[in-house]
């Protein structure tokens, strides 16, 4: 089969490779019907993730069907389609009976990063009853793609984690497919206020199409000055950090309002700095979290009523054969537009 393969960093190859094969009674075989690069694609790539090692297929995102179950498998069987969640979880261990399936002891976030991934024809998932979900009749595939992974992290590790409730204000720094998935998601919760804040006046637009109600572009360095005008002095209750470098985490700590929360999203490689100094006393909370896609059976319900339409979010489209050409893609969002690339078998 082909498959798009990590070979060290700044190094990669769409290779032929053999189609995986049960290893565990608790394995699924998945033929992948369509994935998409995510950004911490790019980070492995760079070389910061060091758990992914030369030689692994990339991706931890798509849709497919399944191919094989093994013995001990009972949700599912050979021609199911299915939806596979970025995180896998056993279900049974300490975490995974804490619904942090994201700490996983056999599982978490090992797909395209410990394991071999789904860009390609077919996947191995472990812990399969756990780690997939049955698509609904008539849901759309194309958009199911983006709860495999940025939807429930936007939700979760961003909105949720963040406390964003009725009438409230947030800010989300960041409007990459992270910060734009927890801009549709926050309004779940009807926040008076979401500003936008990025670099790129091209994804700040996509952000005003999304219901942005402000948009800041923070390249003049005066990003707080407009969040303090534009809510009275006040800040914000919740700042959800969607970049992942110290700037932005060091914005949201001038931005947060008395009382309210720092939610951060981003994969951080370099030390930032907590300005305790500041913040020790504006009864402030700030929360981490890998994604637990513990939120995948809910966004499921609304993506199919309809109340959440992540598909806008695809902004292009290539065959398997054609992955290093979406990667390019995917790389110079900036120059090429690209929010996330679709990439079908
Ligand atoms: N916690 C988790 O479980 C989890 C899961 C998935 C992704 N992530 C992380 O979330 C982060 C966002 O992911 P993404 O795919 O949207 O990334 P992305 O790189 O596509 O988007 C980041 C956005 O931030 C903007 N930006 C960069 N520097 C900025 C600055 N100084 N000020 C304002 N804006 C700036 C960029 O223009 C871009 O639009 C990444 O760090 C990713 O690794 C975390
Ligand atoms: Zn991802
Ligand atoms: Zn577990």
């Amino acid at each position: 089969m082909k498959a798009l393969v990590y070979l060290g960093p700044h190094r990669k190859s769409l290779e032929d490779r053999p189609k995986p094969v049960i290893t565990a009674p608790t394995d699924a075989i998945v033929k992948v019907t369509r994935t998409t690069i995510c950004g911490t694609d790019l980070h492995i790539l760079k070389g910061d993730v060091p758990t992914c090692t030369s030689g692994r297929i990339l991706g931890h995102e798509g849709v497919g069907i399944v191919d094989a179950v093994g013995a001990a498998v009972t949700a599912f069987k050979a021609g199911d389609r299915v939806l596979i969640s970025c995180v896998s979880a056993c279900g049974k261990c300490v975490n995974c009976r804490r619904q942090m399936y994201s700490h996983c002891s056999t599982g978490g976030w090992i797909l395209g990063n410990s394991i071999d991934g789904t860009q390609a024809e077919f996947v191995r998932i472990p812990h399969a009853d756990m780690s997939l979900y049955p698509i609904p009749a008539g849901a759309d595939e194309e958009a199911l793609v983006m709860l495999s992974d940025i939807l429930p992290t936007a939700l979760e590790c961003g909105v949720l984690n963040g406390r964003v409730q009725p009438g409230c204000t947030v800010a989300i720094v960041g409007s990459g497919p992270i910060g734009l998935a927890a801009l549709l998601t926050a309004q779940f919760y009807s926040p008076a206020e979401i500003i936008m804040i990025d670099l790129d006046e091209g994804r700040l637009a996509v952000a005003k199409r999304f219901g942005a109600t402000a948009t800041i572009n923070s390249r003049d360095g005066k990003a707080a000055d407009a969040v303090m005008k534009r809510t009275a002095g006040l800040g914000v209750d919740t700042a959800i950090e969607a970049v992942g470098v110290p700037a932005t985490f060091e914005l949201c700590q001038q931005i947060v309002a008395a009382g309210g929360t720092i939610a951060n999203i981003g994969v951080h490689g370099v030390k930032v700095d907590l300005h305790l100094e500041q913040l020790w006393d504006r009864n402030i909370s700030l929360t981490t979290r890998l994604v637990d896609t513990v939120s995948t059976p809910m966004l499921l319900k609304t993506l199919c009523s309809q109340k959440l339409d992540p598909k806008p979010l695809i902004t292009h489209r290539f065959k398997l054969d054609h992955i290093l050409d979406a990667y390019e893609t995917f790389a110079h969002a900036a120059e090429t537009r690209a929010l996330k690339v679709l990439i079908e078998a």
